[in-house]
């Protein structure tokens, strides 16, 4: 472990989510300091970042300019933490930082699923924790290069921590917007994201995998259950995409010449994009299922109701390992009992 220069922002967990939305800030002038891993570390300190995203914005961060760690570093007093760690990897994350950093040090929990900084905060109860959503996709195109290929703002719970950092966002070209209640937000961004068990099953880049009504019915039948059991703990999605939420799963069964006219803004995506729950699972590395699949089932028991084809999904997922081949969609909807 080494020590911290002056620290503003410390990004825990330098991939994907992290270089780019710290990479942002470090263009701005915010002192960023990346703890990670020694692949993107290299990467950075080779080439600096480079952030891209599809309005044709580039930005350059020198690697000098940034502080690079293999661990949390002592004596560091960053004043805020960004948690970008998948969520298989937050409480051992909030630990390290916990054990670290001084008690009180704001942690804005920049993951996907519902329950990321409540486990954060339940590993490292002495760090304020703040759950936050990440709208985007972002993909690494190569060492130290990361490209946002959709548009979007961020969202966090509004708590007077994160306050003045709105303008500083804002100045990066990475917005943020606070919500009183973040939950409706973050179940949006669920919803949207059942396809990436689907994508990832489905051995297909996005577009051509929703361009297949087989797959988009299973998609369906994720949301319905989800939206059912949102509506029965009385928690009313956001809407993130073109539609209401409600109206997805009936636009997703569309056969396809009409979905295509119907979801042209969802089918504007680049050709070979594919959710990187597929790369984890080509990687054989552990996927975010319990974070996505797992909230629908545990919101389903915990109202009473059961989400069969949710948890059918889990186990699709964890068998993958010994499989190894891509489904096809009429054995997929088969296995759900479509
Ligand atoms: N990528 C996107 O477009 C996107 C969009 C919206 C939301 N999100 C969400 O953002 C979160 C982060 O996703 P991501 O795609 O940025 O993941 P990622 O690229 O895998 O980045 C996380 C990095 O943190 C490292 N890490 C894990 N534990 C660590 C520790 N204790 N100390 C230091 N480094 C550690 C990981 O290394 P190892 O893998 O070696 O452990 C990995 O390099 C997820 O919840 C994801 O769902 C992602």
């Amino acid at each position: 472990m080494s020590e911290a220069q002056a620290i503003d922002v410390l990004v825990m967990g330098a991939g994907t989510i992290g270089c780019y939305i710290g990479g942002n800030l470090a263009a701005a002038g915010v002192r960023v300091a990346f703890v990670g891993r020694p692949r993107v570390l290299g990467a950075l300190a080779q080439h600096g970042i480079t952030l891209t995203d599809l309005k044709g914005t580039r930005n350059h961060v020198a690697p000098g300019v940034i502080q690079l760690f293999d661990a949390v570093p002592t004596g560091a007093r960053p004043a805020l933490v960004l948690l970008t760690v998948k969520s298989g990897a937050t409480a051992e994350a909030a630990a390290e930082l916990a054990a670290a950093l001084p008690q009180g040090t704001a942690v804005l929990s920049l993951q996907n699923g519902i329950s990321n900084a409540a486990v954060a905060s339940a590993a490292a109860p002495a760090l304020h924790v703040l759950p936050a959503m990440v709208p985007y996709n972002v993909a690494e195109l190569g060492p130290g290069a990361f490209h946002r290929g959709t548009v979007g703002r961020l969202a966090a719970k509004d708590d007077p921590a994160l306050r003045p950092w709105v303008a500083v966002f804002e100045r990066a070209g990475v917005p943020i917007d606070l919500h009183a209640d973040l939950l409706p937000v973050q179940w949006g961004k669920l919803l949207l994201n059942l396809n990436n068990p689907v994508n990832a099953l489905s051995g297909l880049p996005l577009r051509d995998e929703l361009l297949e009504r087989g797959y988009r019915l299973c998609l369906a039948a994720l949301m319905d259950e989800a939206l059912a059991a949102l509506d029965k703990a009385r928690i009313a999605p956001a809407r993130l995409a073109a539609v209401p939420a409600s109206k997805l799963p009936g636009i997703l069964r569309l056969p396809t010449p009409l979905f295509r006219l119907v979801a042209a803004r969802m089918l504007r995506i680049d050709a070979k994009a594919r959710s990187s729950m597929a790369d984890d699972l080509a990687l054989g590395r552990r996927t975010e299922i319990d974070a996505l699949c797992g909230e629908v089932v545990r919101l389903a028991k915990a109202n009473g109701m059961e989400a069969p084809r949710n948890a059918k999904m889990i186990e699709l997922l964890e068998a993958w390992p010994e499989r190894k081949a891509r489904w096809l969609a009429k054995p997929l909807q088969a296995a759900m009992r479509l």
